[in-house]
């Protein structure tokens, strides 16, 4: 056997992702590898683009849609918008758009539709559209430029080659594609930035699922389709085009559809824009004048991480809640627009320490956080996994419930599991105001304000918002059914969560901040897992928010 065989035959990717996992734990005594400072000189550019390629501006929604926030959730309530330039400027406005500048004293950076480890924003996004008036005359790649809200036209598609591609689809429908560039959290995370990035990709996977929600669109994970294949698609290995620019990670590619029976495929079974006929346009900005440092592990967990990923995958949830079992109380307000809530949305940057929410309040947050039976609850209805993320949370301020430590297993079938691999201290007794579907348990009394700041890295927001909380994955028996690369979607899934409960935050008139810093192995031990089967995969902070009266907010265009 070559050398180059025996090395394939004895590379296995679960180790490559068990080593990395372990490697990028934060600890009380180490942090994880980084540069350690900020090296302001190599920051690199927010903004990809795409010289060269056409600049389609897409035209500034009018602020004001009227449609109210509980609507996003309810499922065919909304009717379809047709396929427009208008419609594709809305759903690229909710999903990625800029949201506000900010400034202080001589610095102004931007935030979005989506949040981002450090606002660093390594996710880049893609639309493969069919002619539609004002935007192009032929089907097209195009890559979403937030700063400008336009579309690049990055490659023309002949018409045969997109009747291909979408031809087992409704009408009206489109892809929408996602890429990492590792480089713009490595700069300043190094090692753990691998993580942030796939968080990352999970709030956007979610902001998109929210904004076709917004125009009474579906949208799915596709399956079965491989690395090459959305780099193909998306014209992501194209050498040519980037030369020394930073290169892009593809990550996933969903469809778009006005209505999605079961007789839809959630697969696409051979994509590609490469070959006769496409015409590439567009050479790729370089982000950053050089890198400092490089951080190998990452490119090693990248690659065990590709190529069998999104695997075909059908479950059931017949054992999941009905929507009306998790809707015991009043399940919105109806208080809030959705365009309030996304384009509203923001992360604390401090908490009061004082503000307390009401039980409804907090049943309210949590309930959209569980897939319901049906299998139509938004945006679970984007992948097809049963919940591989549980929490565990520290409540410190809601009225009537004693504070302490509380599980929400997202899984009917892992209470027991859980049960086992906590603290056999652990009461599990089921709150009993809760409504009656809302798998929330009691587990340990307490004031543990200052046990949540300090597993969060010292982070004193854990401690002063109502509640804060761990994601535990279902880490090993997620890799092992569904082969390595499912550990981008565990991150991608606490993305998701954590999406949903930015805005629940800003329904229930309050704020929220998600933690990519927490001390791993430290938090397993607050919750007694011993086991490295489960492992903290994020952590989330909720509750009353103190304003950075320094900050000058401006608007996001114009
Ligand atoms: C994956 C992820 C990890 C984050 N980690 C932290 C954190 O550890 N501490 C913190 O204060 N903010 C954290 N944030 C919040 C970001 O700093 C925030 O999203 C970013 O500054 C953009 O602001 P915005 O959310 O208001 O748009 C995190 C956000 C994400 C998406």
């Amino acid at each position: 056997m070559s050398a180059k065989a025996s090395e394939r035959e004895s590379y296995v990717p679960e180790a490559v992702v068990l080593a990395y996992h372990e490697r990028t734990k934060h600890y009380f005594q180490r942090f994880a590898a980084s540069l350690g400072y900020m090296d302001w000189a190599t920051q690199p550019d927010p903004f990809r683009r795409y010289a060269g390629a056409d600049l389609v501006r897409l035209p500034l929604p009018k602020a004001g849609h009227p449609l109210p926030y509980w609507q996003l959730y309810a499922i065919g309530t909304v009717r379809p918008e047709p396929l427009s330039l208008e419609s594709v400027s809305l759903f690229f406005r909710y999903a990625l758009s800029l949201t506000a500048w900010k400034r202080f004293h001589e610095t102004t950076w931007s935030l979005r539709a989506n949040p981002s480890s450090g606002n660093l924003h390594p996710t880049e996004g893609y639309a493969v559209l069919p002619a539609i008036e004002r935007l192009g005359d032929r089907p097209a790649v195009y890559h979403y430029a937030p700063r400008a809200h336009a579309l690049e036209r990055r490659a023309v598609l002949g018409t045969k080659r997109w009747t291909e591609l979408v031809a087992p689809f409704p009408e009206g429908s489109f892809l929408v594609g996602l890429s990492s560039v590792h480089w713009r959290e490595a700069w300043k995370y190094g090692e753990r930035a691998f993580r942030y990035c796939q968080h990352d990709v999970g709030h956007a996977l979610a902001t998109l699922r929210i904004a076709a929600a917004a125009l009474g669109w579906r949208l799915v994970l596709l399956a079965g389709v491989s690395d090459g294949a959305i780099s193909s698609l998306l014209g992501l290995g194209r050498d040519e085009d980037f030369g020394e620019a930073e290169r892009e990670e593809p990550e996933l590619l969903a469809l778009i559809a006005p209505e999605l029976s079961s007789r839809v495929p959630r697969y696409l079974n051979e994509v590609t824009a490469d070959g006769g006929g496409v015409l590439w346009q567009g050479r790729a900005n370089t982000l950053s004048p050089e890198h400092c440092v490089e951080w190998p592990v990452i490119d090693e967990v990248a690659r065990a991480t590709r190529g069998s990923r999104n695997v075909s995958i059908t479950e059931d949830c017949s054992s999941f809640p009905t929507e009306e079992d998790l809707a015991g109380t009043p399940v919105h307000q109806g208080l809030l627009s959705a365009e309030k809530a996304i384009l509203g949305r923001r992360s604390a940057v401090a908490m009061d320490g004082s503000t307390a929410i009401s039980q409804a309040a907090f049943f309210r947050m949590l309930a959209p956080l569980i897939p319901t039976q049906e299998r139509r609850s938004m945006p679970w209805d984007a992948i097809p996994w049963r919940p591989r993320i549980h929490l565990g949370l520290f409540v410190h301020r809601v009225a009537g419930l004693s504070p302490g430590l509380y599980a929400l297993p997202r899984d009917p079938d892992k209470v027991e599991i859980l049960k086992g691999v906590m603290r056999p201290e652990f009461r599990w007794q089921r709150v009993p105001t809760c409504p009656p579907g809302l798998p929330l348990y009691f587990l340990q009394e307490g004031d543990c304000r200052a046990l949540a700041a300090t597993v969060s890295c010292g982070q004193d927001i854990a401690g002063e918002g109502a509640f804060s909380l761990g994601m535990i994955a279902d880490y090993r028996d997620s890799l092992t059914r569904y082969g390595a690369a499912f550990y981008r979607n565990l991150f991608w899934e606490a993305g998701m969560v954590g999406q949903v409960l930015y805005l629940e935050a800003e329904e229930a008139g309050i704020r929220s901040t998600g933690f990519g810093c927490y001390f791993d192995d430290p938090v397993h031990e607050v919750f007694g897992i011993a086991s490295r089967g489960w492992q903290s995969f994020y952590h989330f902070t909720v509750g009353g928010p103190v304003e950075d009266v320094r900050l000058t907010t401006l608007p996001a265009y114009g």
